[in-house]
């Protein structure tokens, strides 16, 4: 199929994709590099996908396929995620004898280390393999620093999620994070001349709900307040065709006066099952609304979670992404690139 590319619709935004290595071979590779022009490791860059059995910082064979793949085909790299609650080992948050560290100070100074350690060894590694940040070798131009970090519900006065950093910590993880990752990505590992070559993001879901959306816009005014060393907002808009697009143009419109990037992060669109014709259809005007709404901002990337539909970690809830699974374009991607729809 010679379908023009949907990244040269985007103007200077660039088009991301989350992938593994099996994307990086064959018919998907080609889809890919037609289409995008940035991925995001879907798994292989979270906390544990560092570390072996022994606790032994050991990149994952997949985070330097990407990266290599990356760096081989002209894409940036959107890393995800350095600091999260999810997919993080359990000694993170464990004293010497494996009990749950308390929230004395020596506690939360093992945390405070470990977090920076953490950290530092990634952006080590990425540098002392790719070139410093910045440099033409290096693709990685963007990492989502904390993930998650605001609460679903209005319990808490902060509004943010009762984790294991939270619950050691306090709301001092966050700014924390943003400052190692700032040491560590743009300045003891930056290219001479580039100036912050890494855009710090804070990232979450549901950015489009009320609620949600009132503890985030809190959140990241208080961190602005704060001086802490943040790039960008982004949201995931894991949506379906129930939620109006208006939704998603208004969460942009919330953050866009902050001065800050932000950025569309894991896209995806389900249709409900069963997956029939029509909603197909529908979800190709959906698309075509939303990517309308997107190129309004000035966003630093639009990412799909995913390239293929049965590659989706959405794909029982009905065919979420913009190609099938025989990297057909679906009316998603016709919607998406702004051409025309079947009635
Ligand atoms: O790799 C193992 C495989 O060896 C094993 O046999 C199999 C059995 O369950 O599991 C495989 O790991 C799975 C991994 O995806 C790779 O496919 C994990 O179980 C599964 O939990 C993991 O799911 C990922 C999920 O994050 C975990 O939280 C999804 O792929 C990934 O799309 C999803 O991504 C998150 C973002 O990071 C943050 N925002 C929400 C988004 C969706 O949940």
């Amino acid at each position: 199929e010679d379908l023009p590319s949907l990244a040269g619709t985007m103007g200077d935004t660039n088009l991301g994709v989350a992938i593994d290595s099996r994307e990086t071979t064959g018919s998907a590779s080609e889809l890919l590099l037609k289409h995008f022009t940035q991925i995001t490791p879907e798994n292989h860059m979270k906390p544990e996908a560092w570390y072996d059995a022994n606790r032994d910082f050991a990149p994952h064979a997949d985070a330097v396929a990407l990266l290599d793949y990356a760096q081989e085909n002209d894409l940036d790299l959107y890393g995800h995620v350095l600091v999260w609650h999810s997919q993080t080992p359990e000694w993170f948050f464990q004293d010497a004898s494996g009990s749950p560290l308390g929230t004395d100070e020596a506690s939360k100074q093992v945390l405070r280390d470990r977090m920076k350690t953490h950290i530092d060894a990634v952006a080590d590694w990425i540098a002392s393999e790719y070139g410093a940040f910045g440099s033409e070798t290096n693709p990685l131009t963007a990492f989502d620093v904390v993930n998650e970090v605001v609460a679903d519900g209005a319990e808490n006065a902060d509004g943010l999620r009762r984790s294991e950093w939270f619950r050691i910590l306090g709301e001092e993880f966050i700014d924390l994070a943003f400052e190692y990752a700032e040491e560590a990505f743009n300045v003891r590992n930056a290219d001479a001349g580039v100036e912050r070559p890494v855009k710090l993001f804070i990232n979450d879901y549901n950015t489009e709900q009320d609620g949600k959306q009132d503890r985030y816009a809190a959140l990241v005014e208080r961190l602005i307040a704060r001086g802490v060393p943040l790039d960008g907002v982004g949201h995931q808009f894991h949506v379906s065709l129930a939620l109006p697009v208006s939704a998603l143009d208004g969460a942009l419109d919330r953050f866009a006066g902050y001065g800050l990037e932000q950025a569309v992060t894991e896209f995806d669109v389900t249709t409900g099952t069963p997956v029939t014709e029509a909603k197909l259809i529908d979800q190709g005007y959906y698309f075509r609304d939303a990517f309308a709404a997107f190129r309004e901002h000035e966003l630093f990337s639009v990412t799909v979670w995913g390239l293929t539909d049965g590659r989706s970690w959405r794909v029982d809830s009905g065919a979420p992404l913009l190609f099938d699974d025989s990297f057909q374009a679906k009316p998603a991607y016709f919607g998406a690139a702004g051409g025309e729809l079947p009635a």
